[in-house]
């Protein structure tokens, strides 16, 4: 064996056994992770304002969620949920229903990914109407497996080539202000965007046979589009009119990303399902699907379930995740992080032509980079350049978008502000360079 390091061994590994399929953003090879810290198999130190994609709210190996994870691979760890029932399973399910918005009485049921739950909340939502159609929106993103592919709207790299789609799927804009789907400008358009779908149901598909509407609070993957305060509220009085359940898919915006511990909560309304995963079990595989009872409770015994989901030590970990959220005050401090990200982001907008957008919610932040701001013109290369910049000298930070020219933070809310100031000077720097 020659002498290479081990991250360079570690890199012939992966090319020479693992497919380009499941791909990576940086080149580097984690050992160790604590709050919003990561360092890799070479000692290099990385702020993280990625957060394995928004996984890591309450921060890595929070000490809480630790604990819960050891205590119940003392005890057991899997007997199926479906074969001997256990506390963690329905003292989550109990926590997460009382969390939720709203009055109404719910019920919840787990499952491995973020994928997975938007698979479920589309069963139990057909189940429950008796209807095929549910409609989806521009830029959303809702998973890798047949219906979340499907669902999400950016066609390269998540839906090429694995066609066909799964049937019965409408594709309704979204409140897409900076680029509205409609040419027009909030306020003066009244979110006429909202007001369409009464239209929508005329040329592409019947409310009569429309199931579930399903969206992303705050569009994650599609470029952190955040719809105007009238828009949800619109449009689902809309669905509620018309016998449409609304799906929120919570995934990436919800426990406490947004600086609320579900993002709904910014529009006052319930979803009828939402759908929930990444920062939920922090960092263990975990999802939710919870709604309405009545809704929930529809599908038959059997008919939904699987042998991992709600597996205990991931049970476990959520609860530490919930009595870290109590403890620490940690939606209060996600609120405050994003005032400090807002103005920072605002006084670079002021001073650096690439940036075109700041939007978001709370610490969900995002800077839509273009080369001019007139046409408004996606700066996707100079995005791309500017995450390797970043990685390159210690901050992890992710772009998304349709156009790939959005770079979005989803770091640890738990970043002490040294880290936090640390982080944001690697990206002005980088700005800066990219800008010259
Ligand atoms: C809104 C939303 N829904 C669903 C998913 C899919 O989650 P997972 O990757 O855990 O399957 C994601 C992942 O990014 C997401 O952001």
């Amino acid at each position: 064996m020659t002498d290479i390091s081990k991250e360079a061994a570690l890199q012939q590994l992966r090319a020479a056994f693992i497919p380009q399929g499941p791909f990576n953003i940086t080149p580097y090879f984690a050992k160790s992770a604590s709050g919003a810290i990561i360092y890799d198999v070479e000692g290099r130190e990385f702020i993280d304002f990625a957060g394995g994609i928004g996984v890591m709210n309450v921060g890595h190996c929070h000490p809480k969620v630790v604990a819960a994870i050891k205590a119940q691979a003392e005890q057991f760890t899997h007997t199926c949920f479906h074969i001997m029932m256990y506390e963690p399973y329905i003292e989550l399910a109990r926590q997460i229903c009382e969390l939720m918005p709203g009055d109404s009485e719910k019920m919840a049921m787990f499952a491995n990914s973020g994928a997975e739950a938007v698979e479920n909340a589309i069963k139990i939502a057909r189940h429950y109407t008796g209807r095929d159609a549910i409609i989806a929106l521009e830029n959303g993103f809702h998973g890798r497996t047949y219906m979340g592919m499907s669902l999400t709207s950016k066609v390269k790299p998540y839906k090429h080539g694995f066609g066909p789609m799964m049937s019965e799927i409408y594709r309704f804009p979204s409140a897409y202000c900076y680029r509205c789907p409609l040419g027009l400008n909030y306020p003066e358009c009244d979110v006429a965007c909202a007001d369409a779908l009464n239209d929508f149901f005329i040329s592409y598909v019947g409310a009569e046979n429309t199931a579930a509407l399903i969206a992303e609070p705050v569009l994650g993957e599609g470029g952190f589009i955040t719809p105007p305060p009238e828009y949800f509220p619109k449009l689902i009085k809309i669905c509620r009119d018309n016998g449409i359940l609304f799906i929120a898919d919570e995934v990436q915006a919800g426990f406490g990303r947004t600086g609320k511990m579900m993002a709904m909560e910014h529009w006052s309304e319930e979803a009828d399902i939402t759908t929930l995963g990444k920062s939920m079990a922090g960092g263990m595989p975990l999802s939710a699907v919870v709604g309405k009872k009545e809704i929930m409770n529809s599908p038959q015994a059997g008919g939904l379930g699987g042998t991992y989901g709600g597996n205990p030590i991931c049970c476990a970990a959520a609860l530490g995740v919930l009595s870290a959220f109590k403890e620490e005050n940690l939606v209060a401090r996600s609120a405050e992080l994003g005032e400090t990200l807002r103005q920072t982001f605002e006084s670079w907008k002021s001073r650096y032509e690439l940036i075109g957008d700041v939007r978001g919610l709370g610490p969900m932040l995002a800077l839509e980079l273009v080369t001019d701001r007139e046409a408004k013109t996606p700066a996707a290369s100079q995005a791309k350049e500017l995450v390797k910049f970043c990685f390159e000298h210690g901050l992890i930070i992710l772009s998304c978008g349709n156009y790939g020219n959005v770079i979005r933070t989803l770091m640890p809310i738990v970043i002490t502000k040294e880290q936090l100031d640390r982080g944001l000077a690697i990206l002005e720097e980088g700005i800066a360079t990219i800008s010259k």
